[in-house]
Formats: structure tokens, C-alpha cells, sequence
């Protein structure tokens, strides 16, 4: 069956929808991208207008399918040891931390896992070299469908330019059989992370206090109110010396005070003038 062009009046529809459950601002240039993105899930329940399938969204009769729109509008593009010089950062902050410690790193939008790897294969590698003896890594998303990925911690090679050879060595195993094309995270590292389904923009679930919270690339899909109310929820969760990185594109600036700038897309609270 065929399926009418995504109206005016569809847009606005499912733009609110997203921006009540998710807080993401889609602009007018996005509805292409949005008709793209639902067709074939329209296409697939047989309806013949977006409208229709909106309908459905909007009875409240099917908070599954209310997920799995949000997994398809959500963008979730992501890839090993992207903006490197954070993961330097990280290595030099939990170099410093408390030896009896254990080092804690939220990703807060984690998309498909290859970032909360990326953290994991950082804090190994100084744990090996005894210089980070205990740490976690938990990643969370709204999107259920990339948590599965990433509960698998299994990829595809042409995923993998990012990370180094000696770090593939140690802590990526090749498949073979079924398998091949593809490489899966060391057993040691997955057993370290966690992921769960967290909505950044609404309260958040009891967290233990973390020294390091990524929260990369994602702050760009908001405007500044719903910006604000992400930090304000994320950051009593950040230690009083913890470190907060966003992407090298984005920044706190005009968005939140009390924070300072120690290097690109990095911050601390300002502890200036406090004794
Ligand atoms: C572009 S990815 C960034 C992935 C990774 N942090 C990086 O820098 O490579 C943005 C992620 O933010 C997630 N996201 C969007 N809105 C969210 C919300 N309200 N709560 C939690 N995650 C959200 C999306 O599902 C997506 O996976």
C-alpha cells in the first residue's frame, strides 16, 4: 500500500510527541528526515497515512510502539575512541584518583556501546600497567534498541578504525564461524559495564556518585531549557572533583553556571573561592 507524504499538520504531530517524551527540539528543516526515518515502519503496520500511525502513538495504547518510534528518530551515530584527547583526560583523572577507590564513568547517552568500551579499554589498560585498580563503566540511553547492541559488546569490523592495534589485541576478540566480520569485547571489560534505559531529561534513578560522567554529542539535539534541566538532574550525581565531558562541538557556556572549562568539552565544578 501506498503511503501519503508526511503532511504539515503530521509533522507538528509527532515533533511534540518527540519533544514531550524525549525533551529533543526537531526543526522545521528535520521533516524530511522524519518521513525517512518512520516510512517503513508505517509501511510495515499497514497504514496508510503517518497520521494513522501517529493515532496510535498519541492513544497511549502502545508504549512499545511509542518506543520503537523514538528508537528510529533518535540519532544514534557513534564510534571507538571518538574525540581521543577525552579519553587521554580520563587516563590522567584516574591516574589521580585514590588508589582504595573504585573509579566510577557514567556515559549518559551511550548510544550502541562504543564509547563505554572505549572508557572500559582506557581504565584496563592503566589497571594492567597498576596505575587504576578498580573501576566500572556504566552506559545508559533512551533508546532501547542500541542498549542491546550494546549489552553485546559485539561488532563489526568496519567499526573498529578507532581502536589501536595493541588495544585490539588485548581486549578484542575475533570472531570466527558465524561470527566472522566481526569482534567482540574481552569478557573482562563486559563484565565491568553496565547499561540500563535512562531518559536524561527526566528525574533520574538513584545513581552512586561518578568521577568522570560522558555526556557527548547528545546536547545538540536540545535547546537550552531542556539543556539546563539535563545538567541540573546529571550533575549531583558528578563527585564534588569529578570531571564532565560533552562533545568537542558543544558547550556549557550560557547554559549553566558553577561549572569550569578545563579543556575542549571539558569541565569541572568551579570550586574557586569555596574553602
Ligand atoms: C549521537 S549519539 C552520541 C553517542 C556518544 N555519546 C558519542 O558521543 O559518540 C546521541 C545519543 O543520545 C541519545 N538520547 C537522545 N535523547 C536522549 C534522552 N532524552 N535521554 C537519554 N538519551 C538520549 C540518543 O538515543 C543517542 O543514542
Amino acid at each position: 500500500m501506498d503511503i501519503n507524504g508526511l503532511t504539515e499538520r503530521e509533522y507538528i504531530i509527532i515533533r511534540d510527541l518527540l519533544f514531550k517524551h524525549t525533551g529533543i527540539s526537531l526543526g522545521p528543516s528535520k521533516k524530511a528526515l522524519v518521513s525517512g526515518r518512520l516510512f517503513n515502519r508505517v509501511k510495515e503496520l499497514g497504514y496508510a497515512t503517518y497520521g494513522d500511525y501517529f493515532a496510535l502513538l498519541l492513544s497511549g495504547k502502545n508504549p512499545g510502539e511509542l518506543q520503537k518510534a523514538i528508537d528510529l528518530l533518535t540519532t544514534n551515530e557513534t564510534y571507538f575512541f571518538r574525540e581521543p584527547k577525552h579519553f587521554a583526560m580520563l587516563a590522567d583523572v584516574a591516574r589521580e584518583a585514590k588508589k582504595d577507590h573504585i573509579f566510577r564513568v557514567w556515559s549518559a547517552a551511550s548510544s550502541t556501546g562504543e564509547e563505554v568500551y572505549s572508557i572500559a579499554m582506557t581504565l584496563a589498560d592503566l589497571t594492567r600497567m597498576g596505575q587504576c585498580q578498580n573501576w566500572e563503566v556504566r552506559g545508559s540511553d533512551i533508546s532501547t534498541r542500541v542498549l542491546e547492541t550494546a549489552r553485546t559488546g559485539l561488532y563489526s569490523m568496519d567499526r573498529i578504525e578507532g581502536i589501536s592495534q595493541d588495544y585490539l589485541k588485548r581486549y578484542c576478540l575475533r570472531g570466527t564461524g558465524p561470527y566472522e566480520n566481526k569482534i567482540l569485547m574481552d569478557r573482562k571489560l563486559r563484565e565491568k559495564t553496565e547499561f540500563a534505559q535512562i531518559n536524561l531529561i527526566e528525574p533520574l534513578p538513584e545513581l552512586v556518585p561518578f568521577d568522570v560522567i560522558f555526556l557527548r554529542n547528545v546536547l545538540i539535539y536540545f535547546e537550552v531549557a531542556e539543556k539546563r534541566k539535563i545538567l541540573k538532574n546529571l550533575l549531583p550525581t558528578l563527585t564534588p572533583t569529578g570531571v564532565l565531558f560533552v562533545g568537542l562541538a558543544e558547550s556549557l557556556n550560557g547554559v549553566i553556571d558553577g561549572m569550569v572549562s578545563i579543556g575542549p568539552g571539558a569541565y569541572r565544578v568551579d570550586r574557586r573561592g569555596k574553602a
